[in-house]
């Protein structure tokens, strides 16, 4: 397994004001905001994929290097078929529709979840585009499908646990450096601010692990009308934050 430990970088002071320099963002309100027009649910999803390439596009005059977005749970697969084979359709849409865009604007792709349960052809579309944007390097675009925290917490423990049984790992070596090497997002820095749109104050399950210490912002806008000035307040607004990581102030 390839080590995260150079990959991952943390912000190392407490206190340091700046920029928040990776944002994970809950894209709720899809399904409200087409109720709203009196449209279905699915409607509302093709608007909300819609925004993601602006707000994409407003991470480097931000100081945002890693954006991380929650497309499909674990969780989602309990929604109607019609809307869970939707999506699923929107994703490979917006694959195929994006995917010259997002190469030649120099966003690398990654994909965080559970592979598994995906069709094959999707799953195929996600490893085209994780090497095709393999040698970018301006924005680091996430995106989470098929994710669950605990599920990605209980995957990872579960590969320690064989490592554990095959000698590859000694367990008296195991801290709280170690299991982040197993999760899938072994390769990207914390979150420092996590984004929810629609007025819902949960986390869901969204990178449990990792945002032990990000600064939260729930805001009520639905997601198919966040906008890049919204995106742009909620960074500089997370720059005025004093974050102490538990430390106390001197
Ligand atoms: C939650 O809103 C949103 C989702 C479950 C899907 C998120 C998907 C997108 C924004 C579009 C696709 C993204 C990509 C990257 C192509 P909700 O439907 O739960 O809203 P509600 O709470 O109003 O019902």
């Amino acid at each position: 397994m390839t080590s995260a430990a150079d990959a991952s970088n943390p912000p190392s002071e407490a206190g340091t004001v700046n920029g928040p320099r990776h944002v994970a963002i809950i894209m709720d309100g899809n399904g409200r905001w087409a109720q709203m027009r009196g449209r279905p649910r699915l409607f509302g999803h093709h608007a909300g994929a819609r925004r993601v390439r602006e707000i994409v596009e407003a991470c480097p005059e931000n100081g945002v290097k890693y954006l991380t977005i929650f497309a499909f749970s674990t969780e989602n697969w309990k929604r109607t078929q019609v809307e869970v084979s939707g999506l699923m359709k929107l994703f490979q849409r917006y694959i195929t529709k994006e995917a010259r865009a997002l190469s030649d604007d120099g966003v690398r792709v990654r994909f965080i979840g559970d592979r598994v349960r995906l069709n094959d052809k999707l799953v195929e579309m996600m490893d085209n585009l994780e090497t095709m944007t393999a040698h970018n390097d301006r924005v680091h675009l996430t995106i989470a499908l098929n994710y669950g925290g605990r599920d990605e917490v209980a995957r990872a423990t579960k590969r320690l646990a064989q490592d554990v049984a095959s000698g590859k790992l000694d367990p008296e070596t195991v801290d709280e450096e170690t299991l982040p090497k197993y999760l899938d997002t072994y390769v990207l820095p914390d979150p420092d601010l996590v984004i929810r749109t629609s007025g819902e104050a949960r986390i869901s399950n969204f990178l449990l692990w990792q945002s032990a210490y990000a600064e939260y912002e729930f805001i009520d806008t639905l997601w198919p009308d966040f906008t890049a000035d919204e995106f742009s307040a909620l960074t500089q607004k997370y720059g005025t934050r004093e974050r102490r990581f538990g430390a106390v102030k001197v």
